[in-house]
């Protein structure tokens, strides 16, 4: 039986940065030109998500507000991206990438992991709300594909073992490596290296190599005739 709360959605009232957020937004509408305020609109959002854990539609008017423009300008950018969540989120907000790299590489055994750990499904939170569970398109991490995040947090490489045990560890409060679950670095060939094997210092040359002969000067009938 899935254990995830009703939809019943709330919006409230009001919303007011804190003293302390609110000297943040200053700092970030402050570093673009005169005119150009309204570009600050997608760190002013994050920072209102920051502070309440969700982007209300109070918060985005008074984001409005601040950048003085209309706010169907920010509900816009606010309902776009899915890094902007519009209902309160658990403790933990798993993001599932069901694109097309990480769907080619497992993405449906990341699903099915993060769903028998869960015990929900996309779009849903658990009751204790220690969780969120949400499918999203690109992770912008294709090359470690597949790829789930939690929070801020990207967790790159995954199977069905690998994401069930970093679930698991993190609704045990433990934090568990992030990046490659498979000890890959970066985003280097998931096979190991193919091409630049060696590193930087196996490149120094053992023996001088022998200068080149000159190449001799061609010479032609012209040659050596001074210019008049
Ligand atoms: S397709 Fe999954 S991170 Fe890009």
């Amino acid at each position: 039986m899935s254990e995830h709360l009703p939809d019943a959605l709330v919006q409230p009232t009001h919303f007011a940065f804190s003293d302390d957020n609110a000297e943040k937004a200053k700092a970030i509408i402050a570093k673009y030109p005169a005119g150009r305020q309204r570009s600050a609109v997608m760190p002013l959002l994050d920072l209102a998500q920051r502070q309440e854990g969700w982007l209300s539609r109070a918060a985005m008017d008074v984001v409005a507000e601040m950048l003085d423009v209309p706010p169907i300008k920010v509900y816009e950018v606010g309902t776009f991206y899915t890094m902007y969540n519009l209902k309160p989120v658990g403790k933990l907000h798993v993001q599932v990438c069901t694109n097309i790299s990480c769907w080619l590489r497992g993405a449906p055994e990341v699903v099915r992991a993060a769903q028998d750990v869960l015990g929900i499904a996309f779009g849903e939170t658990r009751r204790d709300s220690a969780a969120t569970l949400s499918e999203v398109e690109c992770l912008g991490a294709c090359a470690n594909a597949p790829v789930m995040q939690v929070n801020d947090d990207l967790y790159e490489d995954l199977t069905y073992d690998t994401a069930k045990a970093v679930l698991e560890a993190l609704l045990k409060g433990e934090k568990p490596a992030i990046g490659s679950q498979t000890g890959r670095r970066g985003a280097c060939p998931c096979k190991g290296a193919t091409t630049l094997k060696d590193k930087a210092g196996d490149h120094v040359l053992k023996e001088t190599p022998k200068a080149a002969p000159k190449a001799a000067a061609k010479t032609s009938p012209e040659a050596g005739k001074e210019t008049p």
